[in-house]
């Protein structure tokens, strides 16, 4: 069953809100040096990693080495179209190398992210990410990626309700969205601004709703996590308008469970195997509770400053037993001959705790005098500042349309 974690949603996404002692000891951080140069063993020319296939080399298992030659792979301030929730420096952040780290697997490198040959790659095509605001933070992240590449005139960005946003690149006639659907399925936070609810109902067995608005889409990123992990949970047989609609309270993950049925069956039914390719990413961690990573109870990510080199550590905010259903539901599919794709970001994303705004980001609503006078209780520890580590998401679905598998 899932453990309670102190999450309020907020405006425009996940507000944390975290219980925090005063911290009497601000702990030294004693940093080995690893600080290392530029690892010349990254292969600039290579297009895709030299071995394709995932039986050698996982490209999700590595280290993160310091690299301040190739990263950030682009300005906070150029991109146009950066959001306030993930402009960190914009906001006051002084410290900045979690803008310089580099995801370097075992056993392979990865390929260098090339914003026109994606271009190209997409050319006449359509992406669309769905999911969360963590989904929300990668989209931006690789408009930032790619923008720079297009000239002023054409590229435009669009923002239609709220639920679906878009960012178009006209001289390739392609169109990369966000399409706001935090459970997948109809849900009651479903409202892309006012959605700040307590008690979440979804209705576990509807998609269509939002699945309309990506049913052609080339190239469908997912992602679902952070808002199943609610205090309390109904799921709704019948609709939202209707009043003989039926609530149920069901365990979190077996809603989650149903929900991904749903959505696996919408994808079998209407999808075109041969056009649009499928990507599922992972669980983004949370760092919110510092004595996981050897500091005080009390603190979480801020005033981190340095990833976590620990190999293999694992944070209590990540569920396995929610990957697991995924894992499944995506094993499911490939009987159906529909084969979605994995970005299991969840392990390297957790090492980096130095890498979210903390305070550093827009607040949307006043700070009250107790929360200035005690930052960690407002440090939004969920999301990414940018440049960042959605850029090495991005880095990975690069990869994977570029045939690794
Ligand atoms: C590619 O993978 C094969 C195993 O599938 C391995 O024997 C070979 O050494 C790998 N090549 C490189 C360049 O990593
Ligand atoms: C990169 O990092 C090294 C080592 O910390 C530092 O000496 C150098 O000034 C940095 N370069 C840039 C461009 O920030
Ligand atoms: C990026 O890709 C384009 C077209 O595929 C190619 O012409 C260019 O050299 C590549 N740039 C780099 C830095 O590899
Ligand atoms: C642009 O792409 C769409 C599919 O996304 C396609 O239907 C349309 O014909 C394309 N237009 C041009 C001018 O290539
Ligand atoms: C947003 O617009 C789409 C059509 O573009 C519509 O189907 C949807 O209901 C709208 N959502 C809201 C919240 O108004
Ligand atoms: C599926 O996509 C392929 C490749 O784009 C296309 O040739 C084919 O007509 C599509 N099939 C259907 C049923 O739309
Ligand atoms: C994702 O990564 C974790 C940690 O490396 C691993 O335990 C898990 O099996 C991986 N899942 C998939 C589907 O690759
Ligand atoms: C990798 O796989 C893709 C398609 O799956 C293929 O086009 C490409 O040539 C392969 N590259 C290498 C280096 O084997």
């Amino acid at each position: 069953m899932a453990k309670t974690v102190q999450i309020v949603p907020g405006a425009w996404g996940i507000g944390w809100s975290f219980q925090s002692l005063i911290a009497l000891l601000v702990a030294a951080l004693v940093i080995a040096c690893v600080y290392l140069t530029a690892d010349s063993r990254w292969l600039l020319k290579e297009q895709v990693p030299a071995n394709n296939s995932s039986s050698s080399c996982n490209l999700f298992s590595g280290k993160w080495v310091f690299d301040n030659k190739s990263y950030p792979l682009y300005k906070e301030q150029r991109c146009p179209y950066m959001w306030d929730e993930y402009a960190c420096e914009k906001y006051g952040r002084k410290d900045t190398t979690y803008q310089n780290w580099r995801w370097q697997p075992h056993h392979c490198d990865l390929p260098r992210f090339n914003a026109t040959s994606l271009l190209e790659k997409l050319r006449g095509k359509r992406l669309v990410f769905v999911g969360d605001s963590l989904n929300r933070n990668q989209w931006i992240s690789l408009v930032c990626l790619i923008e720079s590449s297009i000239p002023p005139a054409f590229k435009s960005m669009h923002i239609d309700n709220g639920s679906l946003l878009t960012f178009k690149a006209t001289e390739y006639n392609t169109s990369i969205n966000f399409y706001w659907a935090p459970m997948l399925v109809e849900s009651n936070c479903d409202d892309p601004v006012n959605h700040h609810v307590q008690f979440r109902i979804a209705r576990v067995q509807a998609i269509e709703k939002h699945a309309r608005h990506w049913t052609d889409a080339d190239f469908l990123i997912f992602d679902s996590y952070i808002w199943w992990l609610a205090p309390h949970m109904k799921v709704l047989w019948g609709s939202f308008e209707s009043s003989d609609g039926i609530y149920k309270e069901v365990g979190m993950l077996r809603s989650y469970e149903m929900a991904l049925k749903t959505w696996s069956d919408w994808l079998d039914i209407h999808i075109n195997r041969s056009r649009t390719q499928l990507f599922f990413v992972s669980m983004s961690p949370i760092h919110l509770r510092g004595e996981e990573w050897g500091m005080e109870t009390g603190q979480n990510c801020y005033k981190e400053t340095m990833p976590i080199f620990q190999e293999g550590y694992w944070g209590s905010a990540s569920y396995p037993r929610m990957m697991q259903i995924v894992e499944s539901a995506v094993d499911e599919l490939k009987t159906r001959g529909l084969k979605v794709q994995i970005l299991n970001i969840t392990q390297l994303s957790e090492y980096r705790k130095e890498a979210h705004p903390s305070i550093y980001r827009r607040q949307w609503t006043p700070l009250t005098k107790d929360q200035l006078s005690n930052p960690r209780s407002y440090a939004d520890c969920g999301h990414w500042c940018l440049p960042g580590v959605p850029d090495v998401w991005n880095e990975l679905l690069f990869a994977y349309i570029f045939g690794f598998s």
